[in-house]
């Protein structure tokens, strides 16, 4: 019995030196669930491979961590979900930009927070800026169609823009704009962690890539940010308004269903 208690004292200490190192690291995606990170046509329906929100409790400040391993009882496993939560609190009640003024609400993202592949648009339009979600306007409505073209649902992947807020009358990002959010677009990569990221039109191509060219020529060829493929391809909304590229773009993507097959995700 007294080895069997020391055994379990060594364990948890193991798993308690384990998640502070991670939580050192600023690596806050510890799932409790033994979920598959992404759903493919055949497999069970991905509300069944997510974690049940209730099980979670988000953290607010990374000072709770240190207060949860400071206890002896069991130590809490975190989710990447609250990493998330960590950044939209770290960007608050955003007043870094002049976007601030016009908008109703900052659309953060959505999506799995543990997603292997993850879309990043330009910025928020108006439904998105109505209803604080990426991607639920028009060009959003084709997007999910060509997720779940790739055998997915909006569930499995996570979903953002460069720009957390719209701009008015839907006019372009400017520099200084993009500027302040660039953290926060880092910081939702680096919790979590995508195997892959879809740039989607040339704002989120040219700053996830560094490369300046033109959508057209940049489209379609895999490049990488910080040692994550990232495949720029067409803005949705592009492909509203000429459908003649949508070809080009479902290219693109069959060539990252490829790509996460051979990583064996
Ligand atoms: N266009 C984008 O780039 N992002 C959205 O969220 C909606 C439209």
């Amino acid at each position: 019995m007294e080895d069997l208690q020391g055994e379990l004292r060594a364990l948890t200490a193991g798993i308690r030196t384990h998640l502070e190192a991670r939580a050192r690291a600023g690596l806050l995606g510890v799932s409790r669930a033994p979920c598959p990170r992404m759903n493919r046509a055949g497999d069970e329906p991905a509300n069944a491979l997510a974690t049940p929100a209730a099980e979670v409790q988000p953290l607010t400040d990374p000072a709770d961590l240190e207060t949860a391993f400071a206890s002896d009882s069991e130590p809490p496993l975190p989710h990447a979900g609250h990493g998330l939560t960590l950044v939209r609190a770290e960007l608050g009640d955003c007043q870094r930009c002049k976007l601030a003024k016009g908008r109703k609400h900052i659309v953060f993202g959505t999506g799995n927070p543990e997603a292997h592949l993850m879309f990043v648009g330009e910025g928020p339009g108006a439904d998105e800026d109505a209803q604080g979600e990426p991607f639920v306007g028009a060009a959003g409505q084709l997007l999910t169609k060509m997720i779940q073209a790739m055998h997915l649902a909006r569930e499995d992947v996570y979903i953002c823009n460069v720009i957390k807020c719209r701009p008015p009358g839907n006019r372009d990002p400017e520099p200084d704009e993009v500027a302040a959010c660039e953290p926060f677009l880092k910081k939702q990569i680096a919790v979590v962690q995508p195997r892959v990221i879809v740039a989607l039109g040339k704002f989120a191509a040219h700053l996830l890539t560094g490369e300046h060219t033109p959508i057209t020529r940049l489209r379609g060829n895999l490049k990488h940010y910080q040692g994550i493929p990232v495949m720029p391809t067409y803005h949705p909304a592009f492909l509203l308004r000429d459908e003649s590229r949508k070809g080009e773009a479902w290219h693109d993507l069959k060539e990252v269903m490829a790509l996460l097959k051979h990583m064996g995700v």
